[in-house]
């Protein structure tokens, strides 16, 4: 029985007819001219890609010359640098921040370096204040060009012996900030279709940990 059975399978089939219909070779047409496009399209990008590696690093930054930059958290730190060394490269600055003191530090080095520099007070928890605040920039003729994201609450402290206001605060700054400042600057970014949004973050977010900070690095 069972050996029937395995000569039944073998049977040789009887041979299909090797025809090819005006559709299929159609068919075959349109994917052969396809595949060979996208060769020759990627093919291109590499070759562009390798030729601007032999450009000297200085000639292929982009030119910030007159463009407007916001700095978020630009009182202090890290973003205090980014405000200095961007007006440096001809950037103007527009700086937030909820220390007022060290805003307007901020400012006046900027300023004294001979650029332009605006410190606000914004508190970055406060939606409403951004918004205006963006509000105000626009009635001024400023559109932002370049939005850094970059002020933040850090802490080491995990999470569980942090103070709940703590975490909120922490989640308002580091994460719903973006939010609300992309809303206010990206449509007209979008609109003239030139413009950079950058985010700030930090490698404790790609190593782990369980502080606040560190958890709304990992969300970013
Ligand atoms: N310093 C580091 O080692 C480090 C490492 C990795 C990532 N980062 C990231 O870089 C960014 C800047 O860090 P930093 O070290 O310069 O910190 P920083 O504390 O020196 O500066 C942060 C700034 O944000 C401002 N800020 C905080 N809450 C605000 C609010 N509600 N509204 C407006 N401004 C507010 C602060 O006043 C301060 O000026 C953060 O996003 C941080 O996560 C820092």
């Amino acid at each position: 029985m069972a050996t029937s059975q395995t000569a039944s399978k073998l049977t040789p089939q009887k041979p299909v007819p090797l025809t090819t219909t005006v559709v299929e070779m159609w068919s075959m047409l349109v994917t052969l001219v396809t595949v060979t496009a996208a060769l020759f399209v990627s093919l291109l990008i590499t070759a562009y890609a390798a030729l601007k590696t032999l450009v000297p690093r200085r000639y292929r930054r982009h030119d910030i010359t007159g463009k407007v930059v916001l700095v978020t958290g630009g009182g202090s730190g890290i973003g205090r640098l980014l405000c200095i060394k961007l007006a440096h490269r001809g950037a103007r600055i527009v700086s937030w921040d909820v220390n007022v003191a060290g805003n307007e530090e901020t400012e006046r080095l900027v300023k004294a370096g001979g650029h332009e520099c605006q410190a606000r007070t914004v508190d970055l928890c406060d939606r409403s204040a951004i918004y205006r605040a963006a509000d105000e920039l626009q009635k001024q003729g400023i559109k932002v060009d370049i939005l850094i994201n970059n002020a933040g609450i850090v802490t080491g402290r995990n999470f569980l012996e942090s103070p709940d206001e703590l975490v909120e605060r922490t989640f308002a700054v580091n994460v719903l900030s973006h939010f609300w400042t992309s809303k206010a600057f990206l449509p007209a970014m979008l609109a003239s279709n030139s413009g950079h949004v950058v985010t700030i973050a930090s490698m404790a977010g790609k190593v782990g940990g369980r502080s606040p900070h560190s958890l709304t690095s990992q969300i970013l």
